[in-house]
């Protein structure tokens, strides 16, 4: 073994021989730091070896798969938690990690065994007494507080759990590296390890991160890459509602959500969710919309709301929360010039409610709409949803899945949609009454009126 000093970024990883005040990798300034790891003589195997084997050769089984115990953090994952596999879980601090991952813990610990839960941040006490208000005591379910790594992979191969939960990435150090916690090769070095331990001995694995003010993960984009699962945890933190989404999965499809509330025991899962997103209003009123979105395979009824207001000097201002800023500026350019909506002396505020982030195009013409019937300041018709993308020229695209988006819109009681030309899947549905529009200028005719 020798020591190597070299230079690492903190926010991408890129590694350096030599100090430099820009990162190359990925051009943030000031964030090499030196790093002293221990280069080991031979490299550590993580899943690769054997030499090239016949593709029909080789024997698969059906992928072991546990439920968690919660059909929300199941769905998420693809349909249960995959033998081997090691998940992260992000999210902001305070937003809900630890007390999802005990609740998980708790209940795969009575329906399968042994689960091992390690912390860096917190006391066994202090997880005790989240345990004791959520309901999560089990004899099965082993706390340990630990921040050295060489201990924990000690004791995850002397108890030989069914499951490990490490909380958090960030917290825990490897004795090898000399750097300190939360830097890359800690990161890189602590993941490497449970990664291994993971595939070697067939134990899931759940890692927490914590997310930095830009939304990314503290840190090193490195874990992201390197972990089989990425969820993220989020929603706002003012409210009870909490979303869990998949970013990445080697073993099922992102765009997945699931859906909690903090309650004062613990998250409760959401199995309705569409009623959350949605105002319930006597009248209707100027600059309020409903999707019916489609994130993953479940369908969301999500209200947009917007307010258009004159504006002073200057440019006027546009924010936006739970939509994406870019696409409301496309948006609002398109009913300017193919609508004749005078919209660039406007200040525009447009939102998705109850802290969801909608990011398919099929929200397009619920936000065109909602900025439209607040400009004019009359609402839409009554009981009305949108789903459709707006294309630069204002025609109306089509969308996935409108069957499942009519169908969450008939069962909360909406009577009509608006959306692209032709549907088949609307026609044939006819639970609801479906306007095809072609163009932008049409669906404000339509849901407005001139
Ligand atoms: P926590 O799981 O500690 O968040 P993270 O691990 O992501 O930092 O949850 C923190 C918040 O959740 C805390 O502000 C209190 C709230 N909470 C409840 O409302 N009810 C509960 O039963 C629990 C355990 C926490
Ligand atoms: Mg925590």
């Amino acid at each position: 073994m020798r020591n190597k000093t070299t230079y690492a970024c903190q926010s991408c990883g890129h590694q350096t021989a030599r100090w430099m005040g820009r990162c190359p990798g990925c051009g943030e300034w000031n964030s090499l730091v030196e790093e002293t790891t221990v280069v080991q003589q031979k490299p550590a195997r993580g899943i690769a070896g054997g030499g090239p084997v016949p593709v029909t050769e080789i024997t698969t089984a059906e992928e072991e798969r546990y439920s968690t115990g919660l059909a929300e953090l199941n769905r998420v994952l693809g349909g249960g938690l995959v033998s081997g596999s090691l998940v992260l879980v992000g999210g902001d601090p305070g937003i809900g990690k630890s007390t999802l991952l005990l609740q998980a813990a708790s209940a795969m610990a009575g329906s399968a065994g042994k689960v091992l839960y390690v912390s860096g941040e917190e006391s066994v006490r202090q997880i005790k007494m989240r345990a004791e208000r959520t309901g999560a005591l089990h004899p099965e379910l082993l706390l340990m507080a630990e921040t050295d790594m060489a201990v924990v992979e000690k004791v995850i191969k002397e108890t030989a759990p069914l499951a490990v939960i490490l909380d958090s990435i960030q917290t825990v150090y490897h004795p090898d590296v000399a750097s300190a916690p939360g830097s890359v090769s800690q990161v890189r070095e602590c993941t490497g390890l449970l990664m291994r331990l993971a595939k070697g001995k067939g134990i899931p694995v759940f890692v927490v991160g914590h997310v930095t003010k830009e939304g990314t993960l503290a840190g090193p984009r490195v874990l992201e890459h390197m972990v089989d699962t990425v969820l993220y945890f989020e929603g706002d933190r003012h409210q009870t509602y909490r979303i869990l989404r998949t970013v990445k999965n080697r073993f099922g499809s992102t765009n997945e959500l699931g859906i909690f509330e903090m309650r004062g025991a613990g998250l409760a899962e959401v199995t309705n969710p569409s009623e959350l997103f949605l105002n319930q209003r006597e009248q209707p009123v100027a600059g309020s919309t409903v999707v019916p979105s489609l994130e993953g395979t479940r369908p969301l009824l999500v209200e947009i709301q917007a307010l258009v207001c004159p504006s002073g000097f200057g440019a006027p201002r546009r924010m936006t929360s739970g939509v994406d800023y870019n696409r409301v500026a496309l948006i609002m350019a398109v009913l300017e010039r193919r609508v004749g909506l005078r919209l660039s002396a406007h200040e525009a505020y447009v939102s998705a409610v109850g802290g969801v982030k909608l990011d398919e195009p099929a929200a397009d013409l619920a936000i065109a709409l909602a900025v439209a019937s607040s400009f004019k300041e009359t609402p839409v018709q009554d009981r009305l949803v949108l789903a459709g993308e707006v294309g630069l020229t204002g025609e109306i695209r089509t969308v996935a899945g409108m069957d499942k988006r009519l169908q969450e819109a008939a069962k909360l009681g909406f009577k009509r949609c608006i959306g692209p030309p032709v549907d088949k899947q609307a026609a044939a549905l006819g639970i609801i009454e479906y306007i095809g529009v072609q163009s932008l200028q049409e669906a404000v005719e339509a849901a407005i009126g001139r």
